[in-house]
């Protein structure tokens, strides 16, 4: 790519962080699909980010691709200077909840300090820019509505308004992150914006996370790990939806804004498995394991879980005219068909170091064989 832009070359590329993980090749591809111009994905390649995500794009002229880490300062000043973007859109994070619990330096390494250095070299080079170039920059910080904390079961949603109370050492690390952007928009005039989204899912998801662990699971006829009681409600998002509204706070987004992104599909985990169970019994008729329910194990809850997360996306909607365009019965047969068809992926992601991690995060936990069977 050229470094020789003028300010008004329309084909300024966007630099992506965390672009090989999930949400990150989603947008990636969907961005690309979109012909929405040049495209810099910067990932350090941690277990949860994997360029075959990525296989179809590897070849498109729009598309580069650097292996690197956002805490390296020099590096991340080196691909502003050279690439000249005109956004920086930021998913690079330690994202699981369950591995926070268990080792929480590597988030706040990456979540706080890496958010740190990337906010420090968007600021010298914002700082460069002039004309069109200073006034179309913009910095989007990817979040989560975990920074929010819990919800008991008649409050409200999370507006963009309530109080942060983030619970995990995961939700801490983000939140955390989330200040230091509004700090560095109010300080020093970044132009960036800040999304909350909540639970996505869809195809390329680590199967560390709810839906696809379970997917993976069933298929080899394992236990289904239920923790607790499986009455914690998380409200779910199409992983394809929610880059569409990226798209569009990117766009349309005002500077120094926070934006709730929530698909409106508020379900129990013990709902989403059973909804899952039911529809690999239909997709995959001639499974041994069927009825796929019967492999759910409820097994010792997570320290500190969660009860129940909830968002009100009506600013994204009215404002922006955004909305999620998926179901979640839709959205979850999707999902599944992708990873009935996509059995290679499955098999590479979970060899080796996962195996090492499905020990580590279940062996532990003791069957919940009391709450099993009152929660049925
Ligand atoms: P993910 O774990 O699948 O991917 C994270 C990516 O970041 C990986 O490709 C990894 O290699 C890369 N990465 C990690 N540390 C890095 C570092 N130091 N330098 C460069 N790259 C690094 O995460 P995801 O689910 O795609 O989430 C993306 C973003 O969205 C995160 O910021 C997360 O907090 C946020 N988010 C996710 C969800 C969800 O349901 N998955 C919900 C709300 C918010
Ligand atoms: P997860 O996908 O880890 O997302 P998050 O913790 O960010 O919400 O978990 C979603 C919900 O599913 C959460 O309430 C924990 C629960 N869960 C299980 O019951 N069993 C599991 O094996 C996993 C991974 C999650």
């Amino acid at each position: 790519m050229s470094s020789h832009r003028t300010t008004s070359d329309r084909r300024a590329p966007i630099l992506v962080t965390g672009g090989a993980g999930f949400i990150g090749s989603n947008f990636v591809l969907e961005w690309l699909a979109a012909g929405k111009g040049p495209l810099v994905n910067l990932d350090k390649l941690t277990y949860a980010g994997n360029p075959e995500n990525l296989a179809s794009v590897e070849a498109n002229s729009d598309y580069a691709f650097v292996q690197g880490d956002i805490c390296d300062a020099a590096l991340v000043a080196r691909l502003m200077e050279e690439h000249r973007p005109r956004a920086v859109v930021h998913f690079a994070a330690e994202s699981h909840v369950d591995r926070s619990i268990l080792g929480p330096e590597a988030f706040l390494r990456t979540n706080i300090d890496g958010t740190f250095t990337l906010l420090q070299a968007a600021r010298t080079y914002y700082g460069s820019l002039e004309g069109e170039e200073r006034e179309g920059f913009r910095f989007l910080h990817v979040s989560t509505d975990e920074v929010y904390g819990t919800l008991a079961p008649e409050d409200p949603a999370f507006r963009e308004e309530t109080p942060y109370a983030p619970n995990s050492p995961y939700a801490a690390s983000k939140a955390a992150s989330d200040h230091l952007v509004r700090a560095w928009v109010h300080t020093y005039g970044l132009p960036a914006m800040i999304t909350n989204c909540s639970n996505n899912y869809g195809p390329y998801q680590f199967p560390e996370k709810l839906i696809p662990l379970m997917i993976a699971h069933a298929l080899k006829g394992k236990n289904l790990p239920v923790y607790g009681d499986g009455q914690q409600v998380r409200d779910w998002l199409y992983v394809v939806d929610h880059c569409r509204a990226l798209m569009t706070v990117l766009e349309r987004g005002r500077v120094g804004e926070t934006y709730n992104v929530g698909g409106g599909n508020q379900r129990s985990n013990l709902e989403v498995v059973t909804t899952l169970c039911g529809l690999l019994d239909e997709l995959v008729p001639e499974s041994r394991f069927r009825p796929h329910f019967e492999l759910v194990k409820f097994v010792e809850d997570r320290p500190g879980h969660d009860r129940r997360y909830a968002i009100d996306a009506r600013k994204l909607e009215s404002e922006l005219g955004w909305r999620a365009q998926e179901s979640f019965e839709t959205g979850l047969r999707k999902t599944l068909e992708w990873y009935l068809g996509n059995a290679a992926w499955v098999e590479h992601v979970t060899s080796g170091s996962y195996q090492h991690w499905v020990k580590q995060n279940y062996d532990a936990r003791t069957a919940a064989a009391v709450v099993a069977e009152s929660a049925r």
